[in-house]
Protein backbone atom coordinates (compact mmCIF):
# COMPACT_ATOMS: atom_id res chain seq x y z
CA UNK A 1 0.00 0.00 0.00
CA UNK A 2 1.41 3.40 -1.06
CA UNK A 3 1.26 6.46 1.21
CA UNK A 4 2.75 10.05 1.60
CA UNK A 5 6.50 9.80 1.82
CA UNK A 6 7.97 12.30 3.75
CA UNK A 7 11.65 12.65 3.99
CA UNK A 8 12.88 14.34 6.87
CA UNK A 9 16.36 15.74 7.03
CA UNK A 10 17.09 16.44 11.22
CA UNK A 11 20.11 18.69 9.87
CA UNK A 12 22.05 20.43 12.77
CA UNK A 13 21.43 24.11 10.82
CA UNK A 14 17.91 23.88 9.85
CA UNK A 15 15.20 21.48 9.43
CA UNK A 16 14.79 20.15 5.58
CA UNK A 17 11.31 18.30 4.61
CA UNK A 18 10.47 17.39 1.05
CA UNK A 19 7.02 15.58 0.71
CA UNK A 20 3.91 14.65 -0.77
CA UNK A 21 1.25 16.74 0.09
CA UNK A 22 -2.39 17.24 -1.53
CA UNK A 23 -1.16 20.12 -3.91
CA UNK A 24 2.08 17.65 -4.95
CA UNK A 25 5.46 17.37 -3.54
CA UNK A 26 5.86 20.52 -1.33
CA UNK A 27 9.25 21.37 0.79
CA UNK A 28 9.80 22.89 3.90
CA UNK A 29 12.27 24.08 6.16
CA UNK A 30 13.01 25.75 10.17
CA UNK A 31 16.19 26.42 11.50
CA UNK A 32 17.10 23.13 14.32
CA UNK A 33 16.60 25.24 17.15
CA UNK A 34 14.82 24.65 20.49
CA UNK A 35 14.75 25.85 23.83
CA UNK A 36 12.27 25.78 27.24
CA UNK A 37 9.42 27.59 26.43
CA UNK A 38 9.23 31.38 28.48
CA UNK A 39 6.06 33.87 29.24
CA UNK A 40 5.66 36.74 26.67
CA UNK A 41 3.79 39.07 27.26
CA UNK A 42 3.19 41.19 23.85
CA UNK A 43 -0.12 39.48 22.90
CA UNK A 44 0.49 39.31 18.82
CA UNK A 45 3.73 37.54 20.29
CA UNK A 46 2.71 34.99 22.23
CA UNK A 47 0.29 34.19 19.54
CA UNK A 48 2.80 34.19 17.07
CA UNK A 49 4.77 31.80 19.39
CA UNK A 50 2.03 29.38 19.86
CA UNK A 51 2.06 28.11 16.49
CA UNK A 52 5.78 26.92 17.10
CA UNK A 53 5.82 26.02 20.66
CA UNK A 54 5.68 21.95 21.34
CA UNK A 55 5.20 19.74 24.28
CA UNK A 56 7.54 17.41 25.10
CA UNK A 57 8.20 15.76 28.84
CA UNK A 58 5.29 17.65 30.55
CA UNK A 59 7.25 20.75 29.08
CA UNK A 60 6.38 23.47 26.47
CA UNK A 61 9.46 24.31 24.33
CA UNK A 62 10.33 26.86 21.29
CA UNK A 63 11.16 25.41 18.09
CA UNK A 64 12.44 27.09 14.72
CA UNK A 65 12.20 31.12 14.73
CA UNK A 66 10.86 31.17 17.26
CA UNK A 67 13.08 29.78 19.53
CA UNK A 68 15.70 32.01 17.50
CA UNK A 69 13.99 35.09 18.44
CA UNK A 70 12.47 34.38 21.66
CA UNK A 71 14.81 31.78 23.11
CA UNK A 72 18.61 32.36 24.83
CA UNK A 73 19.93 29.31 22.81
CA UNK A 74 23.26 30.50 21.82
CA UNK A 75 24.14 27.01 19.17
CA UNK A 76 21.79 25.11 16.73
CA UNK A 77 20.44 22.11 18.62
CA UNK A 78 22.47 18.90 18.64
CA UNK A 79 26.02 19.39 18.45
CA UNK A 80 26.83 16.01 19.77
CA UNK A 81 26.26 12.51 18.86
CA UNK A 82 23.86 11.73 21.73
CA UNK A 83 21.44 14.64 20.35
CA UNK A 84 19.11 12.09 19.40
CA UNK A 85 18.39 11.22 23.07
CA UNK A 86 17.68 14.52 23.73
CA UNK A 87 14.30 17.12 24.19
CA UNK A 88 15.16 19.22 21.66
CA UNK A 89 15.15 16.11 19.22
CA UNK A 90 11.81 15.31 20.20
CA UNK A 91 11.07 19.26 20.11
CA UNK A 92 11.87 19.35 16.36
CA UNK A 93 10.61 15.91 15.38
CA UNK A 94 6.71 17.47 16.98
CA UNK A 95 6.93 20.72 15.07
CA UNK A 96 7.82 19.21 12.04
CA UNK A 97 4.78 16.43 12.91
CA UNK A 98 2.70 19.43 13.00
CA UNK A 99 3.39 21.44 10.14
CA UNK A 100 3.11 18.36 7.98
CA UNK A 101 -0.68 17.59 9.45
CA UNK A 102 -0.82 21.59 8.54
CA UNK A 103 -0.08 21.06 5.03
CA UNK A 104 -2.75 18.49 5.23
CA UNK A 105 -0.95 15.57 4.84
CA UNK A 106 -2.98 12.99 6.58
CA UNK A 107 -3.32 8.79 7.68
CA UNK A 108 -0.56 6.45 7.15
CA UNK A 109 2.70 8.08 6.53
CA UNK A 110 6.33 6.78 5.43
CA UNK A 111 9.05 8.89 6.79
CA UNK A 112 12.43 9.03 6.10
CA UNK A 113 15.21 10.23 7.99
CA UNK A 114 18.83 9.86 8.73
CA UNK A 115 22.51 10.27 10.80
CA UNK A 116 25.70 10.88 9.89
CA UNK A 117 28.26 7.99 9.05
CA UNK A 118 29.52 6.80 11.95
CA UNK A 119 26.68 7.56 14.54
CA UNK A 120 24.21 5.69 12.11
CA UNK A 121 25.00 2.36 13.35
CA UNK A 122 25.21 2.90 17.13
CA UNK A 123 22.12 5.34 16.67
CA UNK A 124 19.71 3.78 14.13
CA UNK A 125 17.52 2.00 16.24
CA UNK A 126 17.24 4.77 18.81
CA UNK A 127 16.18 6.94 16.22
CA UNK A 128 13.31 4.49 14.76
CA UNK A 129 11.91 4.04 18.19
CA UNK A 130 11.67 7.74 18.91
CA UNK A 131 10.53 8.87 16.08
CA UNK A 132 7.79 6.62 15.83
CA UNK A 133 6.87 7.29 19.55
CA UNK A 134 6.27 10.95 18.52
CA UNK A 135 5.08 10.12 15.01
CA UNK A 136 2.58 7.47 16.44
CA UNK A 137 2.67 3.76 16.13
CA UNK A 138 0.80 4.20 12.36
CA UNK A 139 3.54 5.82 10.98
CA UNK A 140 6.26 4.10 8.81
CA UNK A 141 10.05 4.91 9.89
CA UNK A 142 13.03 4.44 8.31
CA UNK A 143 16.45 5.69 9.34
CA UNK A 144 18.72 6.07 6.49
CA UNK A 145 23.11 7.36 6.63
CA UNK A 146 22.61 10.64 5.65
CA UNK A 147 25.31 11.11 2.24
CA UNK A 148 23.45 7.84 0.91
CA UNK A 149 20.22 10.39 0.14
CA UNK A 150 22.15 12.10 -2.13
CA UNK A 151 23.58 9.53 -4.30
CA UNK A 152 19.65 8.28 -4.63
CA UNK A 153 18.57 11.99 -5.40
CA UNK A 154 21.36 11.07 -8.43
CA UNK A 155 19.97 7.66 -9.30
CA UNK A 156 16.14 7.84 -8.85
CA UNK A 157 13.32 10.05 -10.27
CA UNK A 158 10.93 12.14 -8.40
CA UNK A 159 8.48 8.88 -8.91
CA UNK A 160 11.22 6.30 -7.28
CA UNK A 161 12.15 5.04 -10.82
CA UNK A 162 15.94 4.70 -12.20
CA UNK A 163 16.80 8.08 -13.87
CA UNK A 164 17.39 7.60 -17.33
CA UNK A 165 20.67 6.83 -18.50
CA UNK A 166 21.45 6.36 -15.07
CA UNK A 167 23.33 2.41 -14.92
CA UNK A 168 24.16 1.86 -11.16
CA UNK A 169 25.74 -1.50 -11.72
CA UNK A 170 27.95 -0.19 -14.33
CA UNK A 171 28.76 3.28 -12.40
CA UNK A 172 30.82 4.42 -9.40
CA UNK A 173 30.34 7.56 -6.91
CA UNK A 174 31.48 9.19 -4.74
CA UNK A 175 29.80 11.34 -2.04
CA UNK A 176 30.85 14.46 -0.39
CA UNK A 177 27.70 15.94 2.02
CA UNK A 178 29.23 19.14 3.46
CA UNK A 179 26.28 20.06 6.58
CA UNK A 180 26.77 22.08 9.37
CA UNK A 181 28.10 19.49 11.85
CA UNK A 182 30.21 16.91 9.54
CA UNK A 183 30.66 16.76 6.27
CA UNK A 184 30.49 13.15 5.27
CA UNK A 185 31.58 10.98 2.46
CA UNK A 186 30.69 7.34 1.15
CA UNK A 187 31.30 5.85 -2.01
CA UNK A 188 28.80 3.55 -4.35
CA UNK A 189 30.94 1.18 -7.00
CA UNK A 190 28.76 -0.45 -9.47
CA UNK A 191 25.99 0.32 -6.98
CA UNK A 192 27.54 -1.57 -3.86
CA UNK A 193 28.41 0.70 -1.15
CA UNK A 194 31.93 0.56 0.11
CA UNK A 195 32.65 0.96 3.70
CA UNK A 196 36.38 1.59 3.96
CA UNK A 197 35.84 4.55 1.66
CA UNK A 198 33.17 6.08 3.52
CA UNK A 199 33.76 8.02 7.24
CA UNK A 200 32.99 11.89 8.25
CA UNK A 201 34.95 15.17 8.87
CA UNK A 202 34.35 18.37 10.66
CA UNK A 203 31.62 20.32 8.98
CA UNK A 204 30.75 23.98 8.67
CA UNK A 205 30.68 24.58 12.20
CA UNK A 206 34.35 25.16 12.31
CA UNK A 207 34.09 28.37 10.01
CA UNK A 208 31.76 29.52 12.22
CA UNK A 209 34.05 29.08 15.74
CA UNK A 210 37.08 30.44 13.56
CA UNK A 211 34.80 33.89 12.34
CA UNK A 212 33.62 33.95 16.19
CA UNK A 213 36.82 33.93 17.72
CA UNK A 214 38.25 36.53 14.72
CA UNK A 215 35.33 38.49 16.27
CA UNK A 216 35.93 38.43 19.49
CA UNK A 217 39.03 39.69 18.99
CA UNK A 218 37.32 42.82 17.47
CA UNK A 219 35.58 43.12 20.58
CA UNK A 220 32.42 42.18 18.96
CA UNK A 221 30.45 39.06 20.51
CA UNK A 222 28.18 37.06 19.20
CA UNK A 223 26.20 33.02 19.18
CA UNK A 224 27.12 30.71 16.61
CA UNK A 225 23.74 31.21 15.43
CA UNK A 226 24.09 34.43 14.81
CA UNK A 227 27.39 33.72 13.26
CA UNK A 228 26.08 30.81 11.22
CA UNK A 229 23.58 33.55 9.63
CA UNK A 230 25.68 35.74 8.52
CA UNK A 231 28.18 33.20 6.46
CA UNK A 232 26.64 33.39 2.97
CA UNK A 233 26.19 37.37 3.14
CA UNK A 234 30.17 37.87 4.85
CA UNK A 235 28.92 41.32 6.84
CA UNK A 236 27.03 42.01 10.53
CA UNK A 237 25.73 45.06 12.20
CA UNK A 238 27.64 46.20 15.29
CA UNK A 239 26.39 49.11 17.15
CA UNK A 240 24.63 50.29 13.86
CA UNK A 241 27.69 49.93 11.43
CA UNK A 242 27.78 47.61 9.30
CA UNK A 243 31.14 45.25 9.49
CA UNK A 244 32.56 43.38 6.77
CA UNK A 245 33.85 39.75 8.11
CA UNK A 246 34.10 37.97 4.28
CA UNK A 247 37.95 37.49 4.74
CA UNK A 248 37.68 35.88 7.63
CA UNK A 249 34.52 33.58 6.24
CA UNK A 250 36.83 33.33 3.07
CA UNK A 251 39.90 32.00 4.60
CA UNK A 252 37.93 29.48 7.15
CA UNK A 253 35.87 28.17 4.55
CA UNK A 254 39.60 27.74 2.32
CA UNK A 255 40.84 26.11 5.39
CA UNK A 256 37.87 23.96 5.90
CA UNK A 257 37.52 22.54 2.26
CA UNK A 258 41.61 22.05 1.98
CA UNK A 259 40.57 19.65 4.90
CA UNK A 260 38.18 18.10 3.30
CA UNK A 261 39.95 17.74 0.06
CA UNK A 262 42.33 15.66 2.05
CA UNK A 263 40.37 13.62 3.77
CA UNK A 264 38.81 12.97 1.15
CA UNK A 265 41.40 12.02 -1.05
CA UNK A 266 42.87 9.90 1.85
CA UNK A 267 39.21 7.64 2.16
CA UNK A 268 39.31 7.44 -2.05
CA UNK A 269 42.75 7.39 -3.00
CA UNK A 270 43.96 6.43 -6.85
CA UNK A 271 39.68 5.07 -7.51
CA UNK A 272 39.21 8.63 -7.66
CA UNK A 273 39.93 8.20 -11.09
CA UNK A 274 38.25 5.31 -12.10
CA UNK A 275 34.67 6.93 -10.84
CA UNK A 276 31.85 7.89 -12.66
CA UNK A 277 31.99 11.50 -10.37
CA UNK A 278 32.01 12.35 -7.20
CA UNK A 279 29.07 14.19 -6.27
CA UNK A 280 28.64 17.26 -3.75
CA UNK A 281 25.54 18.31 -1.88
CA UNK A 282 24.66 19.92 1.08
CA UNK A 283 24.51 23.70 2.05
CA UNK A 284 28.06 24.56 1.12
CA UNK A 285 28.53 22.14 -1.95
CA UNK A 286 28.15 24.78 -4.52
CA UNK A 287 31.49 26.55 -3.17
CA UNK A 288 33.27 23.33 -2.31
CA UNK A 289 32.71 21.77 -5.74
CA UNK A 290 33.91 24.94 -7.77
CA UNK A 291 37.40 24.07 -5.57
CA UNK A 292 36.78 20.15 -6.04
CA UNK A 293 36.30 20.38 -9.69
CA UNK A 294 39.80 22.25 -10.13
CA UNK A 295 41.53 19.25 -9.43
CA UNK A 296 39.07 16.32 -9.71
CA UNK A 297 37.07 17.77 -13.22
CA UNK A 298 34.69 14.87 -12.56
CA UNK A 299 33.39 16.63 -9.51
CA UNK A 300 29.66 17.71 -9.95
CA UNK A 301 26.45 19.23 -7.55
CA UNK A 302 23.11 16.37 -7.51
CA UNK A 303 20.91 19.11 -9.38
CA UNK A 304 17.78 19.72 -7.76
CA UNK A 305 14.99 19.80 -10.29
CA UNK A 306 12.45 20.98 -7.60
CA UNK A 307 9.80 24.08 -8.46
CA UNK A 308 9.21 26.58 -6.21
CA UNK A 309 8.82 30.08 -6.40
CA UNK A 310 11.49 30.60 -2.74
CA UNK A 311 15.01 30.47 -3.23
CA UNK A 312 15.36 28.52 -0.04
CA UNK A 313 14.05 26.15 -0.98
CA UNK A 314 15.50 24.83 -3.06
CA UNK A 315 19.46 23.70 -4.35
CA UNK A 316 21.97 22.10 -2.34
CA UNK A 317 20.89 22.12 0.60
CA UNK A 318 17.71 20.24 -0.18
CA UNK A 319 19.31 17.55 -1.79
CA UNK A 320 19.57 15.25 1.38
CA UNK A 321 15.51 15.73 2.18
CA UNK A 322 14.72 15.21 -1.92
CA UNK A 323 17.73 11.68 -1.67
CA UNK A 324 15.23 10.65 1.53
CA UNK A 325 11.80 11.48 -0.79
CA UNK A 326 13.18 9.49 -3.84
CA UNK A 327 14.18 6.19 -1.68
CA UNK A 328 10.77 6.34 -0.12
CA UNK A 329 9.12 6.51 -3.17
CA UNK A 330 11.34 3.96 -4.76
CA UNK A 331 11.07 1.81 -2.28
CA UNK A 332 7.10 1.69 -2.33
CA UNK A 333 7.14 1.08 -6.20
CA UNK A 334 9.34 -2.05 -5.55
CA UNK A 335 7.16 -3.23 -2.86
CA UNK A 336 4.00 -2.40 -4.90
CA UNK A 337 5.42 -4.33 -8.03
CA UNK A 338 6.51 -7.69 -5.31
CA UNK A 339 2.75 -7.83 -4.47
CA UNK A 340 2.24 -7.69 -8.05
CA UNK A 341 3.88 -10.71 -8.88
CA UNK A 342 3.03 -12.30 -5.57
CA UNK A 343 -0.85 -11.87 -6.06
N1 LIG B 1 23.41 29.54 0.05
C1 LIG B 1 24.36 29.22 0.92
N2 LIG B 1 25.64 29.60 0.72
C2 LIG B 1 26.63 29.25 1.57
N3 LIG B 1 26.42 28.52 2.68
C3 LIG B 1 25.18 28.13 2.93
C4 LIG B 1 24.07 28.44 2.07
N4 LIG B 1 22.95 27.89 2.58
C5 LIG B 1 23.35 27.27 3.72
N5 LIG B 1 24.67 27.42 3.93
C6 LIG B 1 25.46 26.90 5.05
O1 LIG B 1 25.80 25.55 4.80
C7 LIG B 1 25.93 24.87 6.05
C8 LIG B 1 25.40 23.49 5.93
O2 LIG B 1 23.99 23.55 5.73
P1 LIG B 1 23.15 22.22 5.76
O3 LIG B 1 21.72 22.61 5.78
O4 LIG B 1 23.61 21.30 4.68
O5 LIG B 1 23.59 21.63 7.20
P2 LIG B 1 22.79 20.61 8.10
O6 LIG B 1 22.18 19.58 7.22
O7 LIG B 1 21.84 21.37 8.95
O8 LIG B 1 23.94 20.02 9.02
P3 LIG B 1 24.35 18.48 9.28
O9 LIG B 1 24.22 17.75 7.97
O10 LIG B 1 25.76 18.53 9.74
O11 LIG B 1 23.41 17.97 10.30
C9 LIG B 1 25.20 25.71 7.09
O12 LIG B 1 26.14 26.16 8.01
C10 LIG B 1 24.61 26.86 6.31
O13 LIG B 1 24.77 28.11 6.98
MG1 LIG C 1 22.93 17.78 6.51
Amino acid sequence: MTCPVIGFDLGHSACKLTFDAPVGVRRMLFPSIACLAQAISSPAEAERAKAETVEVGGRDWFVGDTARHQGKAATASGLNDRWVETDEFAALVELAKRRIGAAGVKGQQFWIVGLPVGSYVPHRDAVGKRMTSILGQDARVLVMQQPDAAYFAHIYTRQGGLRPGVSPTNESWAVVDVGYFTTDFVLYENGRYIESCSGRYDGVRVVAETVMRALEARGIKRTLIDIERILPVGKLRHMGEEVDVSMEIDDAFAQLFSNIFDQASRLLGDRVELLSGVLVAGGSASALATRMKAVWRHTRLVSDDHQEDCAALHGSRFIISEGYYRYGKAKQYLEGMNLATAG
